[in-house]
């Protein structure tokens, strides 16, 4: 898919989809191309889940590892039998309860859908997105469409079109352009086919909230989820800048945590950009000026939290910062799915619970 001139971006309406524009981007797919598409919690790169070249195509694209395995994306529950074997009761009733939305289950496989998209596991990562331009799309273009968040491997994931276009400039055919995708942080990947189900990837539906339908539930270790989730490496998510976490039990620990690691590393000729909440930043030391600061919102809001915080990552990046300075945020809900994403960040060991 490489070497073709810069690829074509469609503005297209976030909640009522013009039709004429998802037809194109469908008979794209269905050609064999790769389409950009928005979901709710962060941009796909989607190609036919039954054409093997063109899921080829997508870690080509990507340059990521043929053994680390994309997420199915269907337009309902119904359409299921398509692609996995079979569906337990458990699975069932989260898909009844969450989809659409941001929960990817483990399925056992199809044998009729190609090796290249499990990366030859016997499971397979299915999920309905909420976005209404992913789901007209779906519905237009009637397959499975196997889609990783559209970012070159391992960098932070896209929530604008223009970050897709940053990443992957002339290796798609097709982007469409909705506007800032709502959640901000993938979904949930969950293995129902264990017990009790383990979380591989904390996201967009909260533990609690899955816990309140099937009961217990269990966040994989991080050498499981290294081993059962081949592309959850701890070097994940990184932007170009090092990211380093400070910590501290409330907004004004955090701001002199930070504010004494800007004064050093200021000190030591470095250029210093702070990626924190609201809360945070009315703290900061007028001493120590960092060069950028991204106010992530406060820290009694999470969704704008999640909402801001990749955007964020790629906007210090773009300030050419030898250090971003950042904190973890409260644990409960999207906090664990948010903590997540800036540990792999900083590249720090994962947490576990
Ligand atoms: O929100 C999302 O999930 C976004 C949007 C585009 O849907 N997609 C996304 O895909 O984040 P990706 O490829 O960036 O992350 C999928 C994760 C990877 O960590 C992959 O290893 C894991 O899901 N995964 C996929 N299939 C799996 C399988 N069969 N067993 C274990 N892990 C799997
Ligand atoms: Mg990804």
């Amino acid at each position: 898919m490489a070497g073709k001139s810069a690829s074509r971006v469609l503005k297209i309406h976030a909640e009522s989809p013009e039709p004429e524009i998802i037809r194109q981007a469908a008979a794209c797919l269905l050609r064999g191309g790769l389409v950009a598409f928005p979901t709710e919690t962060v941009y796909g790169l989607g190609a036919n889940a039954f054409d093997e070249d063109a899921v080829r195509g997508i870690f080509a694209a990507k340059q990521r590892p043929a053994a680390d395995p994309l997420i199915v994306h269907l337009a309902s529950a119904e359409d299921l039998a398509l692609v996995a074997a079979a569906v337990p009761p458990q699975a069932a009733e989260l898909a009844a309860a969450f989809w659409p939305g941001p929960l990817t289950l483990l399925l056992p496989k199809l044998a009729a859908l190609p090796a290249e998209v499990t990366a030859g596991l016997d499971t397979v990562a299915v999920r309905v997105p909420a976005h209404p331009v992913a789901l007209a799309l779906l519905r237009a273009a009637g397959i499975p469409v196997a889609a990783p968040s559209a970012n070159r491997f391992a960098h932070t994931s896209p929530t604008l079109a223009q970050h897709v276009l940053d990443d992957l400039e002339d290796r798609v055919d097709l982007i469409l352009d909705a506007g800032p995708t709502p959640l901000g942080v993938e979904s949930t990947v969950l293995d129902v086919l264990r017990q009790p189900p383990v979380v591989l990837r904390p996201g967009g539906i909260a533990r609690a909230e899955i816990e309140a339908v099937i009961g217990p539930v269990r966040l994989a270790r991080p050498d499981e989820r290294i081993a059962a989730s081949p592309g959850r490496q701890p070097r994940h998510y990184a932007p170009n800048a090092q990211v380093i976490l400070c910590d501290g039990e409330n907004p004004e620990e955090i701001a002199r945590s930070m504010a004494k690691r800007a004064s050093e590393l200021l000190s030591g000729g470095h250029r210093v950009g702070y990626l924190a909440a609201s809360e945070v930043c009315a703290r900061m030391d007028p001493d120590t000026p960092p060069a950028a600061i991204r106010d992530l919102g406060s820290l009694r809001d999470l969704r704008t939290i999640a909402r801001r915080l990749f955007a964020g990552l790629r906007e210090l990046e773009a300030q050419d910062l030898d250090v971003i300075l950042s904190h973890r945020m409260p644990a409960e809900g999207l906090g664990e799915a948010l903590n997540d994403r800036l540990a792999r960040a900083a590249h720090l060991p994962l947490p576990s619970g």
